[in-house]
């Protein structure tokens, strides 16, 4: 069984991606400084999967903790997960996100160079598209400049990549362009743990139903979409941690010094509205929102084309958006009643 190296394992995307890894006959490897997670989360995973996987407490800066981890296993491939993600927190502390996200890329790369492991799958953002100016979006639309330097991060990541494949040093990336995350492991065993008051739709909408938070405030509703409020494309984080077995089999299969980038994304949008009616729908509460100004920054609308990635590597988006609202609020309702903190 080949065994993949999974920097930011213990996050959210990380966390289910191990699962599905393991479900396509490859062993996770878990490297995670907890920055952002929870070591039980290590143990939901073994509930899951009935196994236990390797965990190292580390930070993918430190160079040490890589090469004990190619000490005791060896690995066939790099799925980098670890990083900052508060677009907030980072036009705040800008030089902690630029440390953070590219520092460990470099370190990664490095290492991956010194160890002659050749895949890589990096973890890229729809938010270098900025909002774009013909929809929906493919991997060829100009990406723009970035609206924070968490954005700035995502597209400086791409830019050393392909910088670095150029140089022919013998290694393959594929760079996956995210939309909007949503959802939860279908079990209720793992899921998202937003720090603080979310910043995002869903887990701001999933805590308002359960009365975390009074009410949700939908930015908007006068612009040019057919209800007013902004559009975008919501992919349940199971179909896509399957796209990350995906681009590592198409990667194995590659010639060195190969580089992509593939949009995940369901190739549906849909609104703010439209999102809560169906959290409406399929949970029978009703919840407590009012609309109110836009928020400055926001993209308007966004959906991916997903032509690319159905057709080269064969993944397809399985779960509806009702799936999606249905399994975020199991696991919001796992968060208050049981051990995991909110
Ligand atoms: P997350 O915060 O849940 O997971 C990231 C994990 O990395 C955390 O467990 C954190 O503890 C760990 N980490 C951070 N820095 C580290 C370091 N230096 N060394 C070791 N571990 C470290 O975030 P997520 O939502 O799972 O996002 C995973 C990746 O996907 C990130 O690169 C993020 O930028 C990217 N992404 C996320 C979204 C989204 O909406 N969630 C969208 C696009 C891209
Ligand atoms: C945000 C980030 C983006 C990041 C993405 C995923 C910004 C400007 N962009 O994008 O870089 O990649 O999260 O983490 O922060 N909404 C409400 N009320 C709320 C919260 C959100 O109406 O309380 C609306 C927003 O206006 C938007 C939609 O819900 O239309 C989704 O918002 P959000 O979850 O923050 O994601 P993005 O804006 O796509």
């Amino acid at each position: 069984m080949k065994k993949i190296l999974i920097t930011g394992g213990a996050g959210y995307i990380g966390s289910h991606t191990a699962v599905e890894l393991w479900n396509a006959g490859l062993e996770p490897i878990i490297l995670d400084d907890l920055s952002n997670s929870h070591a039980q989360v290590l143990q939901r995973l073994k509930e899951i999967t009935g196994k236990s996987f390797s965990f190292y407490k580390g930070d993918c800066n430190d160079r040490v903790v890589l090469d004990q981890i190619s000490r005791e296993h060896d690995i066939a491939g790099v799925i980098h997960f670890a990083a900052f993600k508060a677009v907030g927190e980072s036009t705040i502390k800008p030089l902690d996100y630029y440390k953070n996200n590219l520092g460990s890329l470099l370190v990664l790369l490095e290492y991956m160079r010194d160890k002659g492991i050749k895949d890589l799958v990096f973890s890229s953002s729809c938010t270098v598209y900025g909002q774009p100016d013909q929809l929906p979006v493919t991997e060829t639309t100009p990406r723009k400049e970035a609206e924070s330097p968490y954005g700035n991060t995502k597209k400086i990541g791409e830019d050393i990549l392909l910088d670095y494949v150029k140089s022919k040093p013998g290694i393959r990336i594929i760079a996956l362009r995210y939309f909007n995350p949503v959802g939860a492991h279908p079990s209720g065993k793992i899921g998202e743990l937003p720090i603080g008051i979310p910043q995002n739709l869903v887990p701001f909408i999933t805590q308002t139903a359960a009365g975390i938070r009074e009410k949700l405030v939908v930015f908007g509703d006068d612009y040019d979409t057919s209800d007013g409020s902004c559009i975008r494309d919501y992919i349940h984080v199971v179909d896509l941690a399957n796209a990350h077995g995906k681009a590592l089999a198409y990667l194995f299969s590659q010639e060195l010094n190969f580089f992509d980038v593939f949009n995940v994304g369901t190739g549906k949008g849909n609104t703010v509205l439209e999102v809560i009616r169906s959290f409406e729908s399929v949970t029978g509460l009703k919840l407590n929102y009012e609309i109110g100004p836009r928020r400055a920054g926001d993209v308007i609308k966004t959906w991916a084309d997903t032509r690319k990635i159905n057709n080269v590597l064969g993944w397809h988006a399985k779960y509806t958006l009702d799936d999606c609202m249905r399994d975020s609020w199991r696991w919001q309702q796992t968060l208050t009643s049981k051990d995991l903190p909110t």
